[in-house]
């Protein structure tokens, strides 16, 4: 348990930017090059300090996501073996998810207060606990049946959702490279949508959240340089009129609030669920 946590956090590479890119906060997990693992969760007013570059953030708006198109993207390794495993509900509900608990949690881990994956964790529960934004709500899914049971909560029965993560058709070598949208494979428009995002934990915790508004989720088809292919599900946010000017997504594209959709690509284990609608091919675009 212990080494696959610590190799899953390695797997990260120099930067990566977990984007839970609603209202006035986004939360980045940076991974500084010294491998140490440090969880940001900045608000608004320290957004303008932040020294992440910007190139490896997967911003973009709507009127470039067309075929021809290439843009460099960061896509997390991910490895089976070494990713953090679900664990059945009643395991799972079986030990605290609390901070205030967080002394038992690390024993019960072997993990040190200081260390990497024992701050990880800190950062990961407080997170969880966080009040969400105005009109969000959010959840932390600490085993698959939970994760369900918060979106039927949001979206309805089980038979009327539709779940969709980012394939890759390849086994990748590289992490970061530049893709070439191929092909526009679907589009859904969702006014409702629940997002659920891994956050590190010695096992698979997913960070969910919904909040109403126009949204447009794609799959499209990337062709990397080195000839990999990727399903890659992105999320359009149309009204960003209610985000805070100094929101990321804003600095990375010069835009200002509601001037402009930001989108952003979804990396493999996180999960876009949207009621079930006729989804539309690329000729409606
Ligand atoms: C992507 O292509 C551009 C232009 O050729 C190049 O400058 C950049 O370094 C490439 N990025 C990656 C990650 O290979």
């Amino acid at each position: 348990m212990g080494i696959n946590f610590i190799s899953w956090i390695l797997l990260l590479h120099l930067l990566v930017i977990l984007l839970f890119s609603h209202g006035d906060q986004a939360r980045e997990l940076v991974e500084t090059e010294d491998k140490s693992l440090k969880i940001q969760h900045k608000h608004h007013h320290n957004h303008m300090n932040h020294n992440i570059d910007p190139s490896l953030m997967v911003f973009f708006t709507l009127k470039d996501l067309k075929v021809g198109k290439i843009m460099q993207i960061y896509f997390p390794k991910r490895d089976p073996s070494t990713s953090p495993k679900l664990w059945p509900k009643e395991e799972a509900e079986s030990l605290p998810f609390s901070s205030n608990q967080l002394s038992y949690l690390l024993k019960f881990f072997s993990f040190s207060r200081g260390s990497p994956q024992g701050i990880a964790m800190e950062s990961t529960l407080k997170e969880c606990e966080s009040k969400p934004i105005k009109g969000e709500v959010k959840f932390c899914a600490t085993s698959l049946e939970s994760m369900l049971e918060f979106t039927q909560n949001i979206l309805g029965s089980e038979s009327d959702i539709q779940v969709y993560a980012t394939l890759h058709q390849t086994k990748s070598s590289v992490t970061f490279q530049n893709y070439t949208i191929v092909e526009i494979m679907m589009e859904i428009r969702a006014p409702k949508m629940v997002a659920c995002h891994t956050v590190p934990y010695p096992y698979a915790v997913f960070y969910c959240h919904s909040q109403e508004s126009e949204n447009r989720v794609y799959k499209v088809l990337l062709g990397g340089e080195n000839g990999d292919k990727v399903e890659a599900m992105v999320v359009c946010h149309l009204d960003t009129s209610q985000w805070a000017p100094s929101h990321v997504s804003f600095q990375v594209l010069g835009v200002t609030p509601g001037s402009s959709s930001v989108c952003h690509f979804f990396p493999a284990d996180n999960y876009i669920w949207v009621p079930k609608v006729k989804s539309q091919g690329s000729s409606s675009m």
